[in-house]
């Protein structure tokens, strides 16, 4: 199984009663889309928030809100989804939850389900910012994390109340992302890995520049996968809109000649180096400094090489497995084991550009894999969060045989 299938795990979802109960629903769609069997327990206040035939609708199951509602199973049927979860996530967890659960009262169904609870749990605490930050609640927070729950720390910013400071519950994603991390088994602790994400830009002048379509997901899901499962992340990237992966240190470039700086100077710290990037070949030889203006007469623009960074690195790689990724509208196999071959890569990652789903700005992606050793192996689409984590367990696994 892939890390990022939450496939066949059982999660609870307990929601209190805060303004971001209403992010509880996104939260859910996506551990839902994720594959994992999903459950929820609300408080009694949360369902002035949001309603349960809601999070019903979303997991196709009874939602728990008090201790008698799972009448089926009567008063053990917390203690059942308790022995049963193999995570818990509890967002929002309000300033009353925490109180609760750091002094142990078991009063209603969620903080009589935590108590029996041993699989790893997740805490996201949203409320005002003074809330926060006052003292009963900082201390409920460290006791909580002293008994070894996880704590996610809520973001700063304007929060309903219109006060402006931590308290904020992290977007769903994020937290989603937190889970997978968790629930991710560590095999590349202690691995220095690099990738390189997005598109290079080369000036034409101040307010033009020669780019392409590449928007770095598949780059900054690589590294957010590699962060989950325990590596220290050196991400390199060229312009993109993406939120950055947590945990994962980033070198922003414009240009492929930033871009060669940066990874060159990394490398050799590097016990992976996966380059994503979509780094363009050539540039103008030279760039106006002013705005060029039109006149009737055609526009040359004479263009030269940028350097091949992949080449560079398999030139001077000493030990480092080295991926690249090869975009192709035509003849892929080919051009992708030529690649494989001059830049003198373990794997390539071979896209067909063109369709919709696969390739730039999509979130799935369909590739053939070439390794070194004459392998091919053909993946079905897939997102590019599932084709990260696999892209690592193959990796791993070049890096088991190279023992
Ligand atoms: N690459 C690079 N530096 C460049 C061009 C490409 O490091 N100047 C890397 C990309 O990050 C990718 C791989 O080389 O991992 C293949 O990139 P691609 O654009 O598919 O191929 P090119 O080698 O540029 O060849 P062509 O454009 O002719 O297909």
């Amino acid at each position: 199984m892939v890390p990022h299938d939450l496939e066949g795990k059982n999660i609870v979802l307990g929601v209190c009663g805060g303004i971001a109960a209403y992010k509880s629903v996104e939260l859910l769609r996506l551990l839902v889309k994720l594959g994992g069997d999903l459950r929820v327990i609300m408080t009694a206040n949360a369902r002035n928030f949001v309603g349960p035939m809601t999070f019903e609708a979303l997991s196709r199951k009874k939602v728990c809100y008090d201790l008698f509602s799972d009448n089926e199973e009567g008063t053990i049927g917390h203690i059942q989804w308790a022995q049963e979860a193999d995570a818990v996530i509890v967002a929002p967890a309000t300033a009353n939850f925490l109180a609760k659960l750091a002094c142990g009262i078991a009063d209603d169904a969620l903080s009589t389900f935590m108590l029996a609870v041993t699989c790893p749990v997740i805490i996201c605490p949203s409320m005002n910012t003074d809330m926060f930050n006052s003292r009963p609640v900082q201390r409920n927070l460290d006791v909580i994390k002293k008994d070894g729950h996880l704590v996610v720390e809520p973001q700063a910013g304007e929060l309903a109340c219109g006060t402006t400071g931590p308290g904020r519950l992290p977007e769903p994603r994020f937290i989603v992302d937190y889970l997978v991390g968790v629930m991710s088994p560590k095999d590349f602790r202690g691995k220095n890995i690099l990738v390189t994400a997005g598109p290079t830009r080369e000036a034409i002048d101040p307010v033009r520049y020669i780019s392409n379509p590449s928007t770095g997901k598949m780059g900054f899901a690589i590294a957010r996968a590699a962060e989950q499962r325990g590596a220290n992340v050196m991400l390199v990237t060229g312009p993109t809109e993406l939120p950055p992966p947590a945990n994962v240190r980033i070198t922003r470039v414009e240009t492929a000649a930033q871009m060669a700086e940066a990874v060159l100077d990394f490398m050799e710290h590097a016990d992976i180096i996966i380059k994503t990037a979509a780094v363009s070949d050539y540039r103008p030889c030279s760039v106006s400094e002013r705005k060029l203006k039109k006149n009737e007469r055609n526009l040359d623009l004479t263009l030269e090489r940028t350097d091949d960074i992949l080449r560079e690195v398999g030139r001077r790689k000493a030990g480092q497995v080295l991926v690249g990724f090869a975009a192709e509208t035509h003849d892929l196999e080919s051009y992708a084991l030529q690649k494989l071959k001059e830049k003198n890569l373990d794997l390539i990652v071979a896209n067909r550009i063109g369709p919709a789903d696969s390739g730039f700005a999509s979130d799935t992606n369909k590739a053939v894999l070439f390794f070194r050793d004459g392998k091919k192996e053909n993946l079905e689409l897939m997102s590019k969060d599932k084709m990260a984590h696999l892209l690592l367990d193959r990796i791993a696994a070049l890096q088991q045989e190279a023992k």
